[in-house]
């Protein structure tokens, strides 16, 4: 039988780092986290170990792994043929079906990846506006690529500069795509009320996680989301809410719905495909129609919308629109939360598990809520990745993400049984570190 070294060493002559997604690599572990089969809640290691997975696909597993729903979904598109790079009825029904879901969605359109996603629709904004610059969130994430890797994860020792410099998030990335980014931070009414002073001539849009997922589980403070919106139309820039983490994890209306402010356009993505790679982005009938061949603007893609994940997207809103299905998940959500609190309480611990659905942050060193990206410097990478070792050898699996304070989640398929383990794995992993967690 392989082990994760024997299989780490055989991979890296072929892969970079013995992956095909640089996060792959769990630092927890030292090696990537190779898996030989998934069902339900569990996944399986190439070592023959069982896992209750805390991953979840990053989020896209909401379903659980090989949901009997998304098994006959294959079965169709199998039956079908799998006709690709056609339009088909379930293209239109998908889309029917979502933009009665989303509140700002007139018009959708699909693709594969979260990053596409923003990439497309970005570009829609600037067309619309005829501005170029972008005003984004520090902490907030929207993808890799050229356009948005930018100012959103400075290091400590960058972050005092992100506001003038843009921090390029990867070598390789050409300085002067800084120019276009201007970064504010998160839930500061003030600033973007400056930056829409100083720049809104030339913005198109204001770009945002509406749940700040990818930097310790920020939550929007009340009324921030409504002075966003309110700013950004009074200036006329577009409102772009990047719901490709928060859509459908705690209800079909997305963060947008929960929180009752509608932008102008949205990304979403993960969940949506049912655990297969589907992407959408969608919003006001006058920005979506600019995409050709109504508009001028490009989108177009061989794979794009491809009829495997579209009928697996549709196998997932059946579900997803079941009424089990969110009071099941609110139950998971309710058992896992009083338990974590208990735990820290008890232990008197330094850290705190925000959450919005199905989905939770772990930010340690601190006992209130962060409300903006420089207060998760507290977090100790270190630490965290021992919670995770610690977990892992006893059979829950955090992923890691470089020890930050990422987001974890469980799935539709996750039982209240799987919660209690996991619970008690917590509870002796963090009383062994308790000495650290001040
Ligand atoms: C808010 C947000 N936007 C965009 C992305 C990029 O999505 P993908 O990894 O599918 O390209 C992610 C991925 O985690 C995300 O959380």
């Amino acid at each position: 039988m392989p082990t994760l070294k024997s299989q780490y060493a055989k991979a890296r002559k072929v892969l970079p780092g013995g992956v095909n997604s640089s996060v792959r690599l769990n630092r927890a572990l030292g090696v990537p986290f190779y898996v030989a089969r998934a069902r339900g809640s569990r996944v399986w290691s190439i070592e023959g170990r069982e896992f209750i997975d805390l991953c979840c696909a990053h989020g896209a597993g909401l379903l659980g792994h090989a949901h009997p729903a998304i098994e006959r979904a294959l079965r169709k598109a199998m039956a079908l043929g799998y006709a690709n790079s056609f339009e088909t009825e379930y293209h239109e029904e998908l889309a029917r079906k979502l933009c009665a879901c989303i509140p700002c969605a007139d018009r959708i359109r699909f693709c594969s990846s979260g990053s596409e996603a923003t990439l497309h629709l970005i570009r829609a904004c600037r067309a619309f506006t005829g501005r170029d610059k972008i005003i984004r969130v520090e902490g907030h994430f929207h993808g890799y690529h050229e356009l948005i890797y930018i100012g959103g994860h400075p290091p400590p020792v960058a972050f005092g500069q992100n506001r003038v410099h843009p921090y390029l998030e990867s070598p390789g990335i050409p300085a002067a795509f800084a120019d276009f980014l201007i970064p504010v931070p998160f839930n500061d009414v003030a600033a973007l009320t400056r930056a829409i002073a100083d720049h809104g001539h030339e913005a198109a849009m204001v770009i945002m996680e509406p749940i700040n997922y990818n930097s310790g589980g920020i939550m929007p403070q009340p009324g921030y989301l409504e002075a966003v919106r309110k700013l950004t139309r009074d200036a006329g820039i577009v409102l772009f809410f990047d719901e490709i983490q928060s859509a459908f994890k705690k209800s079909p209306g997305g963060a947008q719905g929960d929180f009752g402010v509608t932008p102008d356009v949205c990304t979403i993505g993960k969940a949506i495909g049912g655990g297969l790679p589907l992407s959408a982005f969608c919003g006001r009938a006058e920005i979506m129609d600019l995409f050709q061949p109504v508009g001028p603007v490009q989108h177009s893609g061989t794979f794009n919308a491809h009829l495997i994940p579209v009928l697996a997207g549709l196998a997932f809103l059946e579900e997803a629109t079941k009424p089990r299905f969110y009071s099941h998940l609110r139950k998971l959500e309710g058992a896992f939360h009083s338990g974590v609190d208990q735990i820290i309480k008890t232990g008197d611990l330094g850290m705190i598990v925000p959450h919005h659905g199905a989905r939770f942050n772990i930010l340690l060193g601190r006992k209130t809520p962060a409300l903006r990206y420089e207060d998760t410097f507290c977090h100790d990478k270190g630490l965290m990745l021992k919670i995770i070792k610690g977990c892992y050898d006893r059979g829950v699996y955090f992923h890691d993400y470089g020890g930050g304070p990422a987001h974890h989640g469980f799935s539709v398929q996750h039982t209240v049984q799987d919660i209690a383990r996991v619970l008690d794995v917590l509870a002796e992993v963090l009383g062994k570190l308790k000495g650290r967690l001040r």
